[in-house]
């Protein structure tokens, strides 16, 4: 027995791999048959990263990451995000009925929706290898992240209908005076409040700490018309924006 177990693992070992690495010689096929190509893979994950069908993944696969790589830097991108703020936009002109008193406001996540994340994923297999939090830390100390033009120009659309800029992030206090000072850099001002991760609130979800801050900010008296967020821990949980918008992305999830 021992022998034909051996050869077996041995053979399984060797074999997946080289199944991995043959990804786009072999030719796939879905369950039913369908042919597919490894665009079309990768387009469905990613898609389906969207749809917050696939959830709780720690790297990109590793078939994917060229796709996702391309996708992040492409026009594609841009538009889809583009898209997002003229929704908001289009939302903000039919269904808000803004009281102009200091109290209407937006909610906006500050990385891979104001300030953009990518140069920092480049030099991660764009979300192949697993976060170093560390060094990603040390990149964000450095305050060179570029802005998201598309999210620029909702934030001063914003602005000037009167809605108050409220940035709600799961970057820790450390991080305050040069998160401040990028933003401002890349033309990011008048704000009415940025929050940041307290250390002791460290052990809570990321959902739940945004939840929480929600609760505190209408309790201030605030009316929070919409957030904008990359991820889907910072759009839900109670109590509930009137509307969310997503912005693709890919390269990580957060829970
Ligand atoms: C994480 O990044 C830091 C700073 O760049 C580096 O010193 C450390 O070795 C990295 N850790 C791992 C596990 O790669």
């Amino acid at each position: 027995m021992g022998k034909t177990l051996w050869f077996f693992l041995v053979f399984t070992c060797l074999l997946i791999p080289l199944a991995v690495a043959d990804w786009n010689i072999l030719k796939l096929q879905t369950q039913d048959g369908l042919k597919i190509s490894l665009k079309n893979y990768c387009e469905s994950w990613r898609m389906n990263v969207e749809l917050h069908n696939i959830r709780d993944f720690q790297v990109v696969p590793e078939e994917c990451t060229e796709y996702i790589g391309k996708y992040v830097k492409s026009t594609q991108y841009k538009v889809d995000s583009q898209r997002a703020s003229e929704e908001c936009l289009v939302y903000l002109s039919t269904s808000c009925n803004l009281k102009k008193d200091g109290l209407d406001a937006w909610i906006f996540d500050i990385d891979d929706t104001l300030l953009s994340t990518v140069p920092y994923y480049k030099n991660n297999l764009y979300g192949g290898k697993k976060l170093n939090v560390t060094s990603l830390e040390e990149w964000m100390r450095k305050g060179n992240a570029p802005a998201l033009d598309h999210s620029l120009n909702l934030y001063n659309e914003l602005k000037s209908r009167g809605v108050q800029i409220i940035m709600v992030t799961s970057r820790k206090e450390h991080l305050r005076s040069a998160t401040i000072d990028n933003l401002v850099k890349v033309g990011y001002y008048g704000w009415t409040k940025i929050v940041f991760r307290d250390p002791a609130n460290e052990l809570v979800s990321v959902q739940k700490y945004k939840s929480d801050v929600r609760r505190q900010i209408i309790n201030e008296g605030y009316r929070i018309w919409g957030i904008v967020g990359d991820q889907y821990s910072s759009i839900e949980g109670i109590p509930n924006p009137r509307r969310a918008f997503k912005l693709p992305n890919p390269m990580y999830y957060v829970a």
